[in-house]
């Protein structure tokens, strides 16, 4: 099973919700959880560097080759954080995706960075929208949900805007974003072949 987190935006939220969602498969007893950081910044490595956690493996595989090649040879799952911006990499590791999240935001979103992801994703691959960072209850969020439903693109989830998430590689992982991306990865897994 793999997982493609990924958009061609950059600092919407993908290395968070690599490692969240690969936390998040630990618990529910996923081992060894894969995580392939396939961006050459290697935010994702570095934070689990810095906290490892066990039962993750991490492989830094930082372009299009070595990548697809990690990916190929995971029997298991597998999470892949991706670099922003990268319509090449994105397309061979989409390619080869059972199902892909890409994080967004709700306000001052580009549609057309988001649609362009779109684009790129095979139609037989399952995909979801996950809304990063997200302030509730607020107008934005609301247009934003409202925005991909029109879309017909699920959202498979709703992170709230947090310190304790946003902190990164400084900190431990929060409880609260634990449970948020659990239920993203349930949407994420539901789609397993
Ligand atoms: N739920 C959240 N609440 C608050 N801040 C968040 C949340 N999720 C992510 N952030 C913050 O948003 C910023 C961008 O997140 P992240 O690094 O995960 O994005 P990215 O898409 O991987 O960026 P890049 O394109 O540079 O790789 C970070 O500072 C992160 O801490
Ligand atoms: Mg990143």
């Amino acid at each position: 099973m793999n997982i493609i987190v990924t958009s061609l935006k950059g600092g919407v939220g993908k290395s968070t919700t690599s490692i969240y969602l690969s936390a998040a498969a630990v618990e529910r007893g996923y081992d060894p959880v894969i995580l392939i950081d396939a961006d050459p910044q290697a935010s994702s490595a570095e934070w689990l560097e810095l906290w490892p956690i066990d039962d993750i493996e991490v492989i830094e595989a930082p372009s299009e080759r070595t990548a697809t090649r990690a990916l190929q040879r995971v029997d298991g799952l597998a999470i892949v954080d991706t670099p922003p911006g990268n319509e090449r990499i994105t397309q061979a590791l989409v390619s080869l995706a059972d199902a892909v999240v890409i994080p967004t935001r709700a306000g001052g979103v580009e549609y057309s960075r988001v649609a362009a992801t779109l684009e790129l994703i095979p139609p037989s691959v399952a995909r979801g929208v996950v809304i990063c960072a997200a302030r509730l209850g607020t107008n934005d969020l609301d247009a934003a949900l409202e925005w991909w439903k029109d879309q017909k693109v699920p959202v498979w989830g709703v992170i709230p805007e947090r310190v304790s998430i946003a902190s990164g590689p400084e900190a431990r992982l929060s409880r609260e974003g634990l449970n948020a991306y659990d239920a993203v990865l349930a949407k994420a897994l539901r789609v397993r072949r």
